[in-house]
């Protein structure tokens, strides 16, 4: 049986806590080996070797620094197919959002490689004679990383790869459902020549190591992708601390569809971005709020899209959804689905855990349409995380914003229109991190920031260039090269 064990100073070292927990595949329960339950003591000891690694990578030259994250990029792309295969056992989603999931940390180690060269700060003319003045970014010092199991390699390398080019160390606790995929991605560091101590792996649960991380005086930041909840709770504790924290947090995104939209590309837009991934994407779609002229024929398109989707296992090709990730997750999924009938709602498709064709060996769930869902139904609010879709009429334009607007998060959303004037009106006026102009609510890319408002996040970016504001500090110079002492603000004025 496969042991994974922490990576502690360029080392593979189980935890003295002698523990292991098992690592299973949602597609059937199948134990796929494995891996060691740290404590508090393993993330200290991640810290120190982090501190002596940090203190010499923040003098190597960033340029440098970046040749190791284009020997990262080179192995993650050769070994595209290994990744995406482990991916699918461990968590579930199909072999092709398998590898493009790794295509996306592929395309951000070549991203960020190419931001050794630059991590522009500004040169300013200074208001003084004979004198300089600029910015520039300098680390913040080591980042404790912790990581969901929805994207176990896109978001890890959304925060490890500016962490490192930036000049910073990491502690990483990856999620405990995706431990296999995360030592995976720490073997090529480790092979792509990364000096020890760099990155730390540090498997183990929220309560334990996600703690440590959080409590560790020595820690300088926290970069979190997860709920709502445990966000909160980070946030509120790092504040107390004065540490800096990035977080992520859920969605309950929405398509908006107008009566002069296609009704067919639509559709595909809802069916992809709410039951790929089986729903388990931040930016899912879990709402579609639908003119109330086209919604019946809206519903048809897209019941008639679902009945051609195939459950099964992932790594067979013809397969559309995978499972959810586990038995809690399903029983939540089912659940809200019980809830939505108590509320009124009407239920369309779906609504059951699927028991036919051997699935029940696995936690899946019938991709699920609910419509005449009103906004403020427990349905239209709440976080589901699972392939369960709300169709909520409006009159028009006006109130598909207001609706939109309505939940407490703020990821993406998106609307589907031949009307340039309502399109500009949507771009303007949905309070999401994220908009898409006839597309789906998911598929970003790595080279535009990613993240939400309101309780999606807490102002930060993960990926492209606004992710290097996380992890660097402004630091801002003024050279005088007059000879005097010249006082700002009074000598020139
Ligand atoms: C997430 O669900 O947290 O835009 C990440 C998307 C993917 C990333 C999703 N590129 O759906």
């Amino acid at each position: 049986m496969e042991r994974y064990v922490n990576y502690i100073n360029g080392e593979w070292v189980p935890s003295e806590s002698g523990e292991f927990a098992k690592n299973t595949n949602p597609v059937n329960g199948e134990v796929l080996g494995e891996v060691t339950v740290s404590t508090a003591e393993d993330v200290d000891r991640a810290v120190q070797a982090a501190k002596e690694a940090q203190k010499k990578w923040a003098l190597v030259p960033a340029p440098e620094r970046a040749d190791v994250l284009y020997e990262v990029a080179y192995l993650l792309k050769e070994r595209k197919e290994h990744l995406a295969q482990i991916l699918t056992k461990e968590m579930g989603k199909v072999i092709a959002e398998a590898r493009g999931e790794v295509q996306e940390a592929i395309d951000m180690a070549f991203y960020m490689a190419g931001e050794g060269r630059r991590l522009f700060g500004e040169t300013v003319p200074s208001e003084l004679r004979d004198k300089f003045a600029m910015s520039v970014r300098v680390p913040v010092g080591i980042a404790g990383l912790i990581t969901p199991w929805n994207f176990p390699i896109a978001i890890a390398s959304w925060k490890s790869l500016p962490a490192l080019v930036a000049g910073n160390a990491v502690v990483w606790k990856p999620a405990s459902e995706t431990p296999f995929l995360a030592a995976e991605f720490v073997k090529i560091y480790e092979e792509a020549g990364l000096p020890k101590g760099l990155v730390n792996l540090v498997f183990g649960s929220g309560s334990v190591v996600g703690n440590a991380i959080v409590e560790h005086p020595e820690i300088d930041l926290v970069s979190f992708t997860g709920s709502n909840e445990v966000g909160a709770k980070i946030n509120g504790r790092a504040g107390e601390l004065l540490k800096r924290t990035s977080l992520e947090m859920g969605g309950k995104n929405a398509v908006t569809v107008l009566e002069d939209a296609d009704l067919d590309l639509a559709a595909d837009g809802i069916v992809w971005s709410a039951f790929g991934t089986s729903g388990q994407r931040c930016t899912a779609c879990s709402r579609v709020i639908v003119q109330e002229s086209v919604k019946e024929a809206l519903e048809q398109k897209v019941l008639e899209k679902m009945k051609g989707l195939k459950l099964g296992d992932g790594l067979d090709e013809s397969v559309d959804v995978g499972p959810v990730i586990n038995r809690s997750a399903l029983e939540k999924i089912h659940e809200y689905v019980k809830i939505g009938k108590e509320e009124g709602a009407k239920l369309l498709a779906g609504g059951e855990i699927v028991t036919e064709n051997g699935l029940d060996k696995g936690n899946f769930y019938q991709p699920t349409l609910f419509t005449d869902v009103k906004s403020d139904m427990r349905i239209g609010q709440e976080e589901i995380f699972g392939p369960v879709v709300s169709f909520i009429p409006v009159k028009d334009l006006d109130k598909a914003i207001e609706v939109n607007n309505s939940v407490k998060y703020g990821l993406s959303s998106s609307i589907f229109t031949a009307d340039v004037n309502k399109v500009f009106r949507a771009m303007r006026d949905f309070d999401t991190g994220i908009v898409y102009v006839n597309a789906g609510t998911t598929g970003a890319e790595i080279h535009l920031p990613f993240g939400g408002t309101k309780g999606t996040g807490n102002g930060h970016r993960d990926s492209g260039v606004a992710s290097l504001d996380v992890f660097t500090e402004w630091r801002s110079v003024y050279v005088d090269y007059s000879g005097k002492i010249q006082r700002a603000q009074i000598d020139n004025y």
